[in-house]
């Protein structure tokens, strides 16, 4: 998802991710520069292949979840799927405004609940925005970066959308395949304030600031 879409949505984030489950102990980060990869945009055929499942979490996956975060970072989203950098494997990253990003491997959507309409945008889509039928309540199952299997819940937020717009990705649906028509998708003026904040200069991880200065 990008961010141009957030003015349209409550901001509030509820997650609750449970660990239940150890399956690999944490293992040193990879020794190699993160490397921003060029997001793949609509018509590429990878964005329409359902994903393979990780079957090992590795080190070739823990640089990939690096790349995808700098990129989606670079690209200024609050989340990214490994195909929108051409990689046909189920792993999403996250990156809410307010929060660290994280990765979750294998995401499933295991309950949803209730229906509302907003707006969305993607990575993917750059330029445009359309209105789409979301649930109200999320939970995903996934594992974590260390392979533990979290769940996280949210709702009618802008966790609840991301997390089931980045799972779509992982399935090969794209948010304009849920518009009622491509007649649906609107395209964002130049002088739009959600397109000057896709221009902005600079980027706003977590780590380096408070976090975007332009909350709200
Ligand atoms: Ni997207």
């Amino acid at each position: 998802m990008d961010r141009a879409t957030r003015f349209e949505l409550p901001q509030r984030t509820l997650r609750d991710p449970l660990v239940t489950l150890t399956i690999h102990e944490q293992q040193s980060v990879p020794a190699r520069p993160v490397t921003v990869r060029p997001i793949r945009y609509l018509g590429d055929p990878v964005l329409r292949r359902p994903s393979k499942k990780v079957r090992r979490l590795d080190d070739s996956i823990r640089r990939l979840i690096a790349d995808m975060t700098e990129s989606m970072i670079e690209a200024q989203g609050v989340g990214i799927a490994a195909p929108q950098i051409g990689v046909g494997l189920r792993i999403v990253v996250i990156g809410m405004p307010d929060e660290e990003p994280y990765p979750l491997i294998n995401p499933e959507v295991i309950k949803r609940d209730g229906e509302r309409r907003i707006y969305e945008g993607c990575l993917s889509v750059p330029g445009y925005r359309g209105e789409v039928t979301r649930s109200v309540s999320v939970t995903v199952k996934a594992l974590d970066a260390n392979g533990r299997e979290v769940r996280i819940k949210a709702e009618d937020d802008l966790l609840a959308q991301a997390l089931e717009h980045e799972v779509d990705h992982v399935n090969g649906t794209v948010y304009v395949d849920r518009l009622d028509s491509r007649d649906d998708l609107e395209k964002l003026e130049p002088s739009d304030p959600s397109m000057a904040e896709l221009r902005r200069e600079g980027d706003d991880r977590p780590d380096d600031d408070d976090g975007p200065e332009d909350e709200d």
